[in-house]
């Protein structure tokens, strides 16, 4: 296959950020020139003029079992594209060279992780496993009780429709679709707060997951307790482009929480990934482990909801995790009609042993400088190139900004799909449209979405050179983007539409 585009030049890599050695009360990017100096100093650092090296991440892993990539032609990606209705969810796997389609549940498990497979058992009441599971969570979490389910939106609908009534509001820095899609189902209104700079793609803001704490305070003024059953902040902010969520700003928001008497909750999919922003950004935070920074944000929520398929680095698991006794049982009656019983929440055992295993590996700074360093490595292979992303880079994938890479397509002309369709149509690469598709009819939020394309990337899966393959891809888009075509809706489903909608060639 032909990908076009300028030679790659060798690249000079640097991991994470710089120290700072300022108290958290002043925090530097709480001032405008504050946030500037640390801004810069927090960047993945540009190639050196004269010297345009950057060396991609050092792999902390060697290679065991592999699997054979498909390379399909260019005219079995046209035929793949049609049959599909446009919609790169109905494309079978054969057909994609490169899957950025998401990074849930795709993750590559470790030795350790199949071997804990092998000693799954399978009980339906009190698996040895579960115990395993439990001990793991509890200890990173703090939270003493845990309920298994199948995975992260499993997890939502126990909660949602344990705690959440018609006619109820509930806050979130922004809500992952899924997540509002189960408040919405039980009767609630999702509302999305996050601060302003998360909806400028330009922004170098190091926490854009941030909440908007004087909004949020002003809502639950206004609500009043009885009809928020709780808050939500979601770290990393996936809908958001994985934006972290700084331990200071969630201190702000436990305070209002607790000042107005609503319960708080995390989305902790990628609590690691975010851990290890706060560590690498957030000034004094450079000496504590990730499990340390990770217990801080917990002790000051009720709970969690947790999609294993993440930052448990498994290929299926979820659970929800409380302190509240009374709640706990609630949420167990719940679990035993929709998931299975409380000792296994709708898995197979020996999968709740992988979790166990899993979650404790995605605490390895080792791990998470790979990890957040194939983001960085993507990131800028573009950015040498010229090709519009949201700022800065998060933690589990790059966004490009369709806004400015097909400036000439209007919103009706549904762009982001326009440019996935495009990405796969020339290197077979696999992304979604996070945009007016995904969240178009959400009503989460009274800001227009900001129109993405996610290129999410599988933890331990693929290597530099897939990346690189990746970024040559983007880059020969990106050199013909005036000759990108729009598209239209020809079937649009009621609910979480860009899972199964179909689209046609404008
Ligand atoms: C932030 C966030 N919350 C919840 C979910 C839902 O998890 P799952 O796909 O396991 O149902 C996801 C999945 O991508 C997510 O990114």
């Amino acid at each position: 296959m032909k990908t076009r585009g300028p030679p790659l030049k060798r690249y000079r890599f640097t991991a994470g950020a710089t120290r700072s050695g300022r108290s958290a009360a002043a925090a530097p990017w709480q001032t405008v020139r504050g946030a500037r100096r640390h801004i810069r100093r927090a960047r993945v650092r540009r190639p050196l003029s004269g010297r345009s090296e950057r060396l991609a991440p050092f792999e902390p892993f060697k290679t065991k079992v592999v699997e054979r990539i498909p390379n399909p032609s260019r005219e079995e990606r046209e035929r793949a594209l049609a049959r599909a209705g446009f919609n790169l969810f109905n494309l079978r796997s054969d057909e994609v060279r490169i899957d950025l389609l998401t990074d849930s549940g795709t993750s590559a498990m470790s030795d350790r992780q199949w071997s804990a497979l092998m000693l799954g058992d399978e009980s339906y009441a009190g698996s040895r496993n579960f115990a395993e599971f439990e001990s793991a969570v509890r200890s990173i979490t703090g939270f003493p009780h845990v309920i298994p389910a199948h995975q992260g939106r499993g997890a939502e609908h126990l909660l949602c429709a344990t705690l959440v009534r018609p006619g109820q509001v509930v806050p979130n820095n922004m809500h992952f679709d899924t997540t509002q899609a189960h408040v919405a189902h039980a009767g609630g209104t999702p509302v999305n707060l996050p601060v302003a700079e998360a909806y400028d793609p330009e922004s170098e803001y190091p926490f854009k997951g941030d909440v908007d704490v004087r909004k949020l305070d002003e809502l639950l003024a206004h609500e009043g307790p009885e009809r928020v059953p709780f808050a939500m902040v979601t770290i990393t902010n996936n809908t958001g482009g994985g934006q972290p969520v700084s331990l200071g700003n969630f201190r702000r928001v436990a305070d209002v929480c607790r000042a107005r008497g609503v319960p708080l909750y995390l989305d902790m999919c990628r609590w690691a990934e975010n851990a290890y922003f706060v560590r690498t950004r957030e000034a004094g935070m450079e000496h504590r482990s990730i499990g340390e920074i990770g217990r801080a944000f917990f002790d000051l929520a009720d709970g969690a909801t947790m999609s294993a398929k993440k930052d448990g680095l498994v290929n299926i698991g979820g659970f929800v995790a409380v302190r509240d006794a009374g709640v706990a049982e609630r949420l167990k009656e719940v679990d035993i009609l929709y998931e299975g019983f409380p000792t296994y929440g709708g898995l197979a055992r020996r999968d709740l042993a992988a979790v166990a295993v899993g979650l404790q590996e995605a605490m390895d700074l080792e791990y998470l400088e790979h990890r957040i360093g194939q983001v960085q490595f993507l990131a800028g292979l573009l950015e040498d190139a010229g090709v519009p992303y949201l700022r800065p880079v998060g933690g589990h994938a790059v966004y490009l900004d369709v806004t400015r890479f097909l400036p000439h397509l209007a919103a009706d002309a549904l762009p982001g799909q326009a440019l996935v369709v495009e990405l796969y149509r020339e290197g077979g690469v696999r992304s979604v449209e996070v945009g007016s598709i995904m969240f178009g009819t959400s009503g989460a939020t009274d800001h227009r979405p900001l129109e993405l394309v996610r290129l999410a990337i599988p933890r331990r899966v693929y290597s530099s050179a897939h990346l690189a393959y990746v970024a040559r891809t983007i880059i020969a888009v990106h050199e013909r983007r005036a000759s990108v075509r729009g598209v239209k809706m020809t079937h649009r489903p009621e609910r979480l539409p860009h899972f199964t909608a179909r689209f046609a060639p404008l």
